[in-house]
């Protein structure tokens, strides 16, 4: 018999959860407009809406937050930063920047013009918005079996090769500025892309002579799926992976508040010194000096310790379980789950479980919020609601998958919140076939909307 195994930490400080019953909570969500980021925390029971920001800093990063250095420039803190992200990156150029959107924001102002196209795996919704801000289109490439929910391909993140060449041959030079990869892909279900892949595109970014950026939110997670299922990685540690992929890339941008485990933080890494010095002037301009960038002293050195503990194998080893814990759960109980499960969430597949609700009602979003009424588990709808409209035609986009998302915070939650997670979606499953009608929208912003869109029932 095998030991089971075993989370690498302990705990040393608990936070409570204040508890509901499903009436208070109809009513929370109806003065809410039927939004789920409208909810105040106190009335959410485990809250799986992002695994952004909301993970558990270690004790180690802990005391960095005491030791930081809050010096306006050069502070101690920033060269430990710079010192980590560039030992682990391999990229010779560090700018820090408050989130992963201002990192965006920083290097598309310094590269994205109007007209220009960029190619990649299912973009980032902050990473089309920026994009699209710009009058640039994103132009997704990511391989087939992505939007196939049951097939279980490694790397479901991958970028499919042939599209790709076929956009680099017929756009007209110039208008590419760069391709970029997400590691781990969000958008399909934090599926990963194989080194083997990112090399291909590498070599075709040459052929072509195109800039490869990675949005690096996931990046050691991603090294994680490399090294347990691309035989060549087996034997490569984490950290070796990790400089092999960001090695194949000209820069990236990092949402550090993924695999940096800290509450708020980014950065952009990167070779090129032009391209650097153009950044780092939109960065003064919009996030500050840039031996800060938007964080504290003591938040950089908090994410320096959080690079480090988070391209950690043992802490990999855990979370990715954890994650899976939920799915095989779940697949127990023949709730439509994406398959294989993915890095940071598990996203359930609301056309297969609500398929009486139509499209047109946000059947994913009446998921989400059917269970958050029966259990207070706070998700978040990956569907037509977050593809939002056509910037030209104004029509609303109608994405291959609805699903709705369950993203696990790291190190925060117990495998015996994940079986409540679990069984309150086994009871909803149950009774699916009484759900027949979902939501109209009242009001909605011009970008972005789901973050404040208001519904009504329909
Ligand atoms: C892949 C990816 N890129 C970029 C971002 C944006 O990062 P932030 O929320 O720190 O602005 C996110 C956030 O969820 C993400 O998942």
């Amino acid at each position: 018999m095998q030991l089971p195994y075993i989370e690498p930490y302990k705990i040393k400080m608990v936070e409570s959860i204040e508890q509901s019953t499903p009436e208070q909570r109809k009513k929370w969500i109806e003065d809410a407009s039927y939004n789920l980021f409208k909810l105040n925390s106190n009335q959410v029971v485990i809250d799986l809406i992002t695994d952004s920001g909301t993970g558990a800093m270690s004790d180690k990063q802990w005391a960095e937050i005491m030791l930081g250095d809050e010096s306006y420039a050069g502070s101690s803190s920033f060269l430990k930063l710079e010192k980590t992200v560039k030992n682990i990156t391999g990229f010779k150029y560090f700018i820090p920047t408050h989130q992963g959107r201002a990192a965006e924001n920083v290097l598309f102002s310094a590269l994205v013009k109007k007209g220009d196209f960029i190619p990649g795996n299912a973009h980032f919704d902050t990473t089309k918005g920026h994009i699209e801000y710009r009058k640039a289109a994103t132009l997704d490439c990511t391989i087939k079996d992505a939007f196939d929910v049951e097939t279980d391909h490694p790397f479901k993140g991958n970028i499919d090769l042939e599209k790709l060449e076929e956009i680099l041959v017929n756009t007209p030079k110039g208008k590419i500025p760069f391709v970029l990869i997400t590691i781990t892909c969000n958008t399909v279900g934090g599926q990963p892309v194989s080194l083997e892949n990112i090399r291909s595109v590498r070599s075709l970014c040459n052929q072509y002579k195109v800039n490869l950026f990675i949005d690096g939110a996931r990046f050691a997670e991603n090294a994680y799926f490399i090294k347990i299922r691309e035989k060549e990685f087996v034997n490569h540690s984490i950290k070796e992976i990790v400089k092999e992929m960001f090695s194949l890339a000209d820069g990236m941008t990092m949402s550090a508040k993924k695999d940096g485990i800290v509450n708020m933080g980014g950065f952009i890494a990167l070779n090129n010194p032009d391209t650097h010095e153009v950044c780092s002037n939109f960065a003064i301009m919009y996030e500050g000096f840039v031996t800060y960038g938007g964080m504290s002293g003591r938040d950089m050195g908090a994410l320096s310790q959080g690079l480090i503990e988070g391209t950690s194998f043992d802490y990999l080893q855990s979370r990715i379980r954890q994650v899976s814990y939920l799915g095989q759960r779940l697949d127990e109980f023949n709730v439509p789950v994406l398959k294989p499960f993915g890095g940071h969430a598990i996203y359930i597949d609301a056309t297969k479980f609500v398929p009486n609700i139509p499209k047109e009602e946000y059947r994913a979003q009446a998921l989400a919020i059917e269970l958050y009424i029966i259990a207070g588990i706070r998700g978040v709808e990956i569907g037509t609601l977050l593809a939002d409209r056509d910037p030209i035609t104004r029509e609303n986009r109608f994405p291959k998958l609805e699903m709705v998302r369950l993203a696990i915070p790291r190190r925060t939650y117990t495998l015996s919140q994940m079986e409540y997670v679990a069984v309150a979606l086994k009871i909803i499953y149950e009774t699916r076939n009484n759900a027949k009608s979902g939501y109209t929208i009242k009001w909605e912003a011009p970008i972005m909307r789901h973050f404040s869109v208001k519904l009504t029932k329909k």
